[in-house]
């Protein structure tokens, strides 16, 4: 069971758009230092509701263009219906083939794309088949592992521990984060760089929500995987349930540890 876990898409549209705001600003602190910049043609793969396209297109301005594809329709359609950018196109396309996709383009980025699909190094090699010699492959995923919260509470534990098994169960890699360098080198591309950071806080503004929106969206894959029913998880009062325990410890929260990845496309 290794398609997208996600199936309810007007949810998870809503979702991805809710998670760009915590993410949106290490990917574009990422993108800034592999090299994205103006002027620049960019393939955004596994696009969604074209967070990380909106952030590209940004950095390589009105000179520059952006192309996101995505398998799912209905994101395609959202992702346009949230742009009237001149510089920005959606396609509908599978990033395993990219057969309507041209090639040349100066980079290609993904963000939490890989650890969905089954062979992510065969994935990256065909993203970097339609990048010139020279031009940028880059990547931000996640490990999902590292503890979410400080102190852990039975609370946290359990919610965290049912979506990290329904992940596992389901076949994605949870730890995609550091399986990006292998990956890379799988690919057949140079050892890439490495850039890691989060969000973390504590107190009324500690990011809870953040995991809520993510295990909350994954009730129905812990229900098909056998680990635990959506009645047990509450998706509904997750978020609350989770800062009120994180504010009842003075505790923290840290944002999964995000890996950016990034190298240059040899010549033939
Ligand atoms: C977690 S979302 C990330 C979306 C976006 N990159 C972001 O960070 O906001 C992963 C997206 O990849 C898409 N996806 C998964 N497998 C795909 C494939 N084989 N080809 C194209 N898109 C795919 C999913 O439909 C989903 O919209």
């Amino acid at each position: 069971m290794t398609s997208y876990p996600f199936a309810d898409r007007a949810a998870e549209d809503e979702r991805l758009v809710a998670q760009g705001r915590l993410f949106d600003p290490l990917t574009r602190r990422l993108l800034r230092r592999a090299g994205i910049a103006p002027g620049m043609r960019v393939l955004d793969l596994g696009s969604g509701a074209g967070n990380v396209t909106r952030l590209a297109a940004e950095l390589v301005g009105p000179d520059g263009a952006v192309v996101g594809v995505e398998r799912d329709p209905a994101a395609v359609e959202l992702a346009r219906r949230r742009t009237d950018a001149p510089n920005i196109e959606y396609r509908v396309g599978d990033v395993r083939t990219l057969d309507t996709i041209g090639g040349g383009f100066d980079a290609v980025v993904c963000r939490l794309l890989l650890m969905y699909l089954p062979d992510p190094a065969a994935a990256l090699r065909r993203a970097a088949s339609h990048v010139r010699p020279g031009g940028v492959v880059c990547a931000h995923e996640a490990d999902l592992a590292y503890a979410p919260a400080a102190p852990a509470t039975p609370l946290w534990d359990r919610a965290h521990g049912w979506f990290l098994d329904a992940l596992e169960k389901a076949g994605f890699e949870r730890r995609m984060g550091p399986a990006l360098f292998p990956a890379f080198r799988a690919a057949g591309l140079p050892g890439p760089r490495l850039l890691v950071e989060t969000f973390a806080g504590g107190g009324p503004d500690a990011p809870a929500w953040g995991w809520a929106n993510v295990i909350g969206a994954t009730a129905p894959l812990m229900e098909r995987t056998g680990v635990a029913t959506a009645a047990e998880l509450d998706p509904a009062t997750l978020a609350d349930r989770l800062l009120a325990d994180v504010l009842a410890h003075d505790g923290c929260v840290f944002g999964p540890p995000m890996t950016g990845a990034w190298t240059t496309v040899p010549s033939p």
